[in-house]
């Protein structure tokens, strides 16, 4: 008898990615994210769904002989081996698309709470001072530059989005965008640069050994102390205690921290003690349509274990 396919995921999903596995393979979900538990329950399983949370590490595709492919629920695939995975031919898919739109209004958004103060605002009312209307100097982002680190998929409509509110776009790439450069008259310039001339700065780089602490304590000082900083990007690519320090001094206006260098963020975090700071766990993606658009790496996930080519391979 044909036994049907097992897949696993780390972290629930959206329902419709789930019926749409269901179709094709039993679905079954990790007890936990500990690589020794990984490490049993993949024994018998074909493919693999994964989040945030987590790592697929050689270990575990070790343990899991039947393993065909690994699919990243979301863009960033910093917690995939991929060198393992390609060594043991392993195919590796994901949903580069599905959250671009969420994170750049994710960006958007947080760049006007902090610029507007409106959470500072909202905390104060709350606790009876009406004054503060009289304190909180509020920032218009309308000929403001905003600095792009990484200006691919997300970086691209966060560009789009800003020049509509008549931003000013510098950015920072390994490679050129003509196509931001033509449409928003977007400037590709150094780092350096970018880092002292921008009000705000938006990281969208991913998680590798060269974007590791790109933002560290020398770019931080390079920054107007009125910039904001937003990280949606990856928590490898600031040095968090650095940040820390240029907050609190007062050498930097804001940040909007959506991602972190240990995900989840423990409750004493130092940032969270900062009042010129706007933290989310990890969610700037979760918009109703980015969730079911990333749960639908399930396609990926059936096609390549009945053999077919994926649509997104991870190369
Ligand atoms: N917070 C969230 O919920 C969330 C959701 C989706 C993606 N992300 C993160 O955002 C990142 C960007 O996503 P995307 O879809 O725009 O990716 P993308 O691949 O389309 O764009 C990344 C850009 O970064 C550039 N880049 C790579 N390495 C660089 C380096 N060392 N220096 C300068 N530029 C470099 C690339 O050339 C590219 O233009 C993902 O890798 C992921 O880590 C976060």
């Amino acid at each position: 008898m044909n036994q049907r396919p097992k897949v696993l995921l780390y972290e629930p999903m959206h329902q419709k990615g789930i019926d749409y596995l269901k179709m094709y393979a039993d679905v079954l979900y990790a007890s936990s994210w500990d690589e020794d538990i990984l490490c049993q329950e993949v024994k018998d399983i074909s493919g693999i769904i994964i989040r945030a949370n987590g790592k697929v590490t050689t270990k575990i595709m070790d343990s899991a002989p039947k393993l065909k492919v690994i699919g990243r629920h979301g863009a960033g695939v910093d917690n995939i081996d991929l060198e393992a995975a390609k060594k043991r031919g392993i195919t590796v898919v994901n949903t580069p698309h599905a959250p671009a739109e969420a994170v750049a209004e994710h960006v958007i958004g947080v760049m006007v709470v902090l610029s507007k103060r409106i959470l500072e605002s909202d905390r104060a009312l709350r606790a009876g001072q009406w004054d503060v209307r009289y304190h909180f100097q509020a920032f218009e982002m309308k000929g403001k530059t905003l600095g792009i680190v990484g200006m691919g998929r997300i970086g691209s409509r966060v560009a789009e989005m800003a020049k509509a509110l008549g931003m000013e776009i510098l950015y920072y790439d390994v490679v050129v965008n003509p196509q931001v450069e033509g449409k928003y008259d977007a400037k590709k310039i150094e780092l350096e640069e970018l880092l002292k001339l921008s009000d705000y700065i938006t990281l969208h780089v991913p998680a590798t050994p060269e974007t590791k602490y790109l933002i560290n304590a020398e770019r931080l000082k390079l920054m107007k102390p009125t910039a904001i900083l937003v990280n949606a990007a990856r928590g490898s690519v600031v040095d968090t205690m650095a940040l820390y320090d240029a907050l609190k001094s007062g050498k930097l206006f804001g940040a909007a921290i959506d991602v972190f260098e240990k995900e989840p963020a423990p409750a004493d975090h130092p940032l969270f003690s900062l009042p010129n700071v706007v933290v989310t766990p990890h969610m700037a993606g979760h918009s109703d349509d980015a969730l079911i658009a990333m749960s639908m790496v399930a396609k990926d996930i059936i096609r390549v274990i009945q053999g077919q080519p994926p649509e997104y391979p991870v190369k």
